[in-house]
């Protein structure tokens, strides 16, 4: 499929996969797929930053490739292992058949046969349908050597595997990192990139999102759900709800047949959005219902 032509394109046909863009995510998006640059995406948790790689490819109908980070993650783990217990099946097998000819089992061993492809070299690979999204995901739960690593695989799309040579991706993938911040990411990676911060939704967004993510929610309860849970982020609390949480909280409602929110109600189903007691004992009671007037007290389009 061909890629986007122009920023409005890219907004309606990421909405038609149901991902709600706004248009200053969406100029990057277009120009990372003009440009072919990485696109960093740096946010609150749960404000689309995974989705938008799942949306981009399928609405590009290419393959999404992810690569998870976390901590103690190194190169040879996101690019391609051996497969050891095959391996040693096969020099068994060998053995059992007779004395085997040494160099032929080990250059057998150690052939594509063997070869466990991981992301990296995943997202290198032809494929007939066009380069992969390559997503890395949390790329701040990894340590500096891995961000080191990426570097280089990002500026010359190309994996070296001393038994086999060097492979080269025909075509760049097209890639996006997402990082929560828990820590900075390094200069010279994010140079390489286009970088965009994903923020909270405003009030029009998110209740776009979920009634996109959350059909057959009443309008009136879907304001009030969005209102409460945009209250509840000028708060003053350790974790504030991303998108997801105000979609979880949506669906709870929806399941306990509410049709309008009361304090009872956001008191007996808190633990959707938020996830530390501490915050849930700040909010509970005259909070809640103070922060739901203030929802109530939204405008309401004409
Ligand atoms: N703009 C959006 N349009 C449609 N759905 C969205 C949007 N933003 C978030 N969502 C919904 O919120 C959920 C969480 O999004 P996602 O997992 O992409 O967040 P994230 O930023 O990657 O969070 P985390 O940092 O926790 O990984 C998704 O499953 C998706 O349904
Ligand atoms: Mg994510």
């Amino acid at each position: 499929m061909q890629n986007p032509a122009s920023i409005d394109e890219v907004v309606t046909r990421l909405a038609s996969t149901g991902y709600v863009c706004a248009r200053p995510l969406a100029t990057v998006v277009f120009l990372a797929l003009r440009l072919g640059r990485p696109l960093f995406l740096e946010g609150e948790a749960g404000t689309g930053k995974t989705e938008i790689a799942r949306a981009l490819a399928l609405t590009l109908g290419r393959r999404l490739i992810r690569l998870q980070c976390y901590e103690g993650l190194d190169a040879s783990t996101a690019v391609y292992e051996w497969n050891f217990a095959a391996q040693m099946i096969a020099i068994r097998t060998a053995e059992a058949q007779g004395a085997p000819d040494r160099k032929a089992l080990q250059q057998d061993l150690f052939g594509p046969d063997f070869l466990i492809e991981r992301p990296l070299l995943q997202a290198m690979r032809p494929d007939p349908a066009g380069a992969p999204v390559l997503l890395i995901d949390e790329l701040d739960r990894t340590d500096e050597p891995f961000e080191a690593f990426l570097l280089e695989a990002l500026s010359d799309f190309q994996v070296t595997i001393p038994e086999l040579g060097t492979i080269t991706a025909p075509e760049p993938p097209i890639v996006i990192l997402t990082s929560n911040r828990t820590r900075e990411v390094h200069d010279a990676l994010k140079r390489r990139c286009l970088y965009h911060w994903v923020d909270y939704p405003d009030f029009d967004r998110e209740l776009d999102i979920l009634q996109t993510r959350a059909p057959g929610l009443a309008d009136t309860l879907s304001r009030q759900i969005v209102g409460f849970v945009q209250a509840l982020r000028t708060e003053d609390i350790f974790k504030k709800p991303g998108v997801a949480e105000t979609i979880d909280w949506a669906k709870c409602l929806l399941a306990l047949d509410v049709i309008d929110l009361s304090p009872q109600v956001i008191s007996d189903t808190l633990g959707a959005i938020l996830k530390y007691q501490d915050d849930i004992a700040r909010i509970q009671g005259s909070e809640a219902k103070r922060l739901l007037e203030q929802a109530r007290a939204m405008p309401v389009p004409t």
